[in-house]
């Protein structure tokens, strides 16, 4: 398929295609006459992406969800499986840290303190006291 076929089929401008591609996610070849093609395959590839920039999920995070798919050849239905498996790993850690964020809010809203040294949300772990004393995070000129 042409990119712009592949565009037309998926909804995905050619320009993302092309930043997918870039990015690992999708792969295309050159025909004899140096013109990019996309194999049909790709379709999948390309619908999920769009499923998971709609949840929110970071491209970053789907390039792991996809390792296990190889972007030569037809992927196998155990390939998709286990990719399946990997995404639903990453959705949970997700989950989880959406959690973790939302007690933290409900504890901070009723406070409003922004201790640098007690609020959790403001400085986790308090991980700026690793980086030395004093502000850091206002510019100085
Ligand atoms: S605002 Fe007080 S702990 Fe976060």
């Amino acid at each position: 398929m042409t990119v712009g076929e592949m565009s037309k089929r998926t909804g995905v401008a050619v320009s993302a295609l092309h930043y997918y591609e870039r990015m690992g996610l999708i792969t295309s070849f050159r025909t004899a006459g140096n013109q990019r093609r996309f194999p049909r395959h790709m379709l999948r590839r390309v619908a999920l992406v769009s499923v998971a920039k709609r949840l929110g999920i970071p491209l970053s995070d789907l390039q792991e969800a996809f390792a296990d798919v190889p972007l030569t050849g037809t992927p196998s239905h155990e390939d998709w499986q286990k990719a399946s498996r990997r995404w639903k790993r990453v959705l949970e850690q997700r989950r989880q840290g959406i959690e973790r964020l939302e007690k933290e809010l409900t504890g901070c809203i009723g406070c409003g303190c922004l201790s640098m040294k007690a609020c959790t949300l403001l400085n986790p772990d308090d991980e700026l006291g690793d980086t030395g004393a004093g502000a850091r995070r206002v510019p100085l000129e």
